[in-house]
């Protein structure tokens, strides 16, 4: 299977999820990253392993489906099965969205459905909600509100900062995602309407649900 990345920023579940590959864990092949921003730290991270790393450059492009149509072709070209949004900051247009649904996954920092879009950890710090996390979900039409396939929740402090509560999800983000990714790539993954359910896996757990196997 190969894999293709999408990224606008720092890379690390990019790097998370290469070393998942690398160490055998998945067993597919990343044939491409691209950004949308030219000094995203993640096209070094592509780069350090080997990695086919492209910036295509939005202003080049009179509209976001013109934009998008170029990345979907370049995903074709390295014949690219599944598609991982790693930060990638920018909404998909519905026509990249209907040729990629069902193999198009992304990670949130939040429990959806609560804070979707920008700024979730700020906005949970700011909220005052006692616990907060990350989503794995299939990417649909509707914002940050595809079927879930895995979360991980962390406890907010009283002295959480958007930036601490950002660090303690983070640290769930590079297990959860790799995890799924890998669950995606056996086949275990069944997609019913809005439900998920991972062959196998062990249901009920906490703080991961469903239970972390590899990560
Ligand atoms: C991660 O926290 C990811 O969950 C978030 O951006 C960060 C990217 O970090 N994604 C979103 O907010 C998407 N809506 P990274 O570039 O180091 O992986």
């Amino acid at each position: 299977m190969n894999i293709g990345v999408l990224i606008s920023g720092r890379g690390t579940n990019l790097e998370a999820i290469i070393k998942a590959v690398k160490e055998g864990k998945i067993k597919a092949n990343i044939s491409i990253v691209i950004s949308n921003k030219a000094d995203a730290r993640g096209l070094k991270i592509a780069e350090k392993y080997g990695i086919r790393g492209i910036f295509i450059n939005p202003d080049g492009f009179s509209s976001r489906e013109d934009f998008d149509r170029a990345v979907a072709n370049l995903l074709e070209k390295n014949n690219v099965d599944l598609v991982i949004l790693a930060g990638y900051m920018r909404i998909l247009s519905d026509c990249f969205i209907d040729k990629f649904e069902g193999r198009l996954l992304n990670i949130h920092p939040s429990l959806i459905p609560a804070f979707q879009g920008l700024k979730p950890q700020k906005r949970a710090v700011e909220y005052g909600v006692m616990f907060s996390g990350c989503t794995v979900h299939f990417v649909t039409k509707e914002l940050d509100n595809g079927p879930v396939i895995i979360q991980a929740v962390v406890p907010v402090l009283p002295d959480d900062t958007e930036e601490s509560l950002s660090e303690r999800i983070l640290k769930y983000e590079h297990r959860i995602y790799p995890q799924a990714i890998k669950w995606y790539v056996d086949g275990r993954i069944k997609l019913d309407g809005r439900k998920v359910f991972v062959e196998k896996a062990v249901y009920g757990t906490v703080p991961v649900n469903p239970e972390l196997e590899d990560f």
